[in-house]
């Protein structure tokens, strides 16, 4: 497997006189470039992928992080939750309630996926 986790930040911009907002304006892109920072400084750069991601629909809830396969969605992220984001989810397989976006259509499955180490096992 390529990739055993993609996670997509939202860096979609728009202009400042844009009511609707975007992730951008609101810090996006450093939250992206720290993702890249902590999982490279966890040897984790070869199984876990940051993604910038163009709008993922959900401009209102900001700085958005929606983590696959699994498809648990972060929203209001900000730069100190990165690190909790990787240890807590990435590496510990856990949901980090605080985080979700609330809402029936952003709900996880919190049952389908392990924690990382074990995603980690190589096929043969
Ligand atoms: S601008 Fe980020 S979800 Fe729309």
């Amino acid at each position: 497997m390529r990739y055993v986790r993609h996670i997509f930040i939202c860096t979609n911009r728009r202009r400042d006189d844009d009511p609707k907002g975007s992730c951008a304006q609101k810090g996006s892109e450093s939250i992206r470039e720290l993702f890249k920072k902590e999982l490279k400084a966890r040897g984790l750069k070869a199984k876990v992928r940051a993604n910038a991601s163009g709008c993922l629909d959900a401009c209102s809830h900001g700085p958005n992080v929606v983590i696959y396969p699994e498809g648990v969605w972060y929203g209001s992220v900000k730069e100190e939750d990165v690190a909790e984001i990787i240890e807590r989810h990435i590496i510990g397989g856990e949901v980090i309630e605080r985080l979700l976006i609330k809402g029936p259509r952003y709900a996880p499955d919190r049952l389908k996926y392990p924690p990382l180490e074990t995603g980690l096992e190589e096929s043969v």
